[in-house]
């Protein structure tokens, strides 16, 4: 049992879930973190904290440096000043990369001529950055289940190009899911899908993060969907990112603040 799932209770209005146990294991923390490209910062005194069991939407406007966030979470930016800590780990000191799942804004844009099938592709998750190999079958049984988890069980051997935009993205999380980790960053997966296509994803990932116990932090231009089903939202903006733990919590003016724009009505958002 993974730390913070023992007192996990959902909300039966809503079906969210709320971190309710404080002592949960941190999964990623930041303090005051600051990052620039080419001297112009982008991200100025962050600190935030994601606990085991969380499910953090982050919006913001483009260019708000959302993906920038993700990337300094899983190391592939390293910041100015601050500190980032996974696990409970200096990323810079961090090698369990097996725990950790993430999925680029640029994963979906695959050339889809390119002629490999789900399975290599999500089998291509234990080499893709991070983490070590397995022996053969051990790698066979493990894309079994991603696949299985990410609910594309019986395509396995159809070529990525023969797939429709929503069953390529559910490709893309079983390649992230490959190594069993413990916290999935996902950087706007949804984009360029049906409506029907993105409820599904994202009832996918409610899923892993309730039964399976995945801690699950998304970008997301989906406003609607963030309320609806992640606990605790991050808005980012202005170089700050603003972490609300309750999404209740959140008015429409707040919204209309972050994203610049307002959005109809919290009533058609939900
Ligand atoms: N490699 C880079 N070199 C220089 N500037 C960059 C680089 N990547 C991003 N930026 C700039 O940093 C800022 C934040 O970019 P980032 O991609 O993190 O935004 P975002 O919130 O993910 O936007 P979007 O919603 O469009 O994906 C932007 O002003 C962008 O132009
Ligand atoms: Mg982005």
């Amino acid at each position: 049992m993974i730390a913070g799932e023992v007192n996990l209770k959902s909300n039966v209005n809503t079906g969210k879930i709320y971190q309710k146990n404080p002592f949960a294991a941190e999964v990623v923390k930041l303090i005051d973190v600051t990052f620039s490209y080419n001297g112009t910062p982008v991200l100025e005194g962050v600190s935030l904290s994601v606990k085991a069991g969380d499910f953090l939407a982050l919006i913001g406007p483009n260019g708000a440096a959302k993906s920038t966030l993700l990337k300094l979470m899983v190391g592939l930016l390293k910041p100015g000043t601050g500190e980032i800590r996974l696990f409970g780990q200096d990323v810079r000191r961090f090698r369990e990369w097996g725990k950790i799942g993430y999925m680029s804004q640029q994963a979906a844009h695959v050339n889809t001529a390119f002629p490999a099938t789900v399975e290599e592709v999500v089998s291509s998750g234990f080499y893709s950055g991070f983490g070590r190999l397995f022996d053969g079958k051990k790698r066979r049984e493990a894309v079994e289940r991603a696949v299985d988890l990410a609910g594309i069980a019986g395509l396995s051997h159809r070529l990525i190009g023969e797939l429709s935009g929503g069953q390529r993205q559910k490709v893309f999380l079983a390649k992230a899911l490959v190594k069993k980790p413990q916290v999935l960053f996902l950087d706007e997966p949804t984009t360029g899908i049906d409506a029907a296509s993105q409820q599904e994803f994202y009832r996918l990932l409610m899923d892993l993060n309730r039964h399976e116990g995945i801690t699950v932090i998304i970008v997301t231009h989906d406003i609607g969907a963030a309320f609806d089903k992640a606990g605790k939202i991050g808005c980012v903006r202005d170089k700050k990112v603003y972490i609300h733990d309750n999404t209740d919590e959140v008015t429409e003016e707040h919204i209309a603040e972050v994203l610049g724009y307002r959005i109809p009505s919290r009533q058609k958002i939900l």
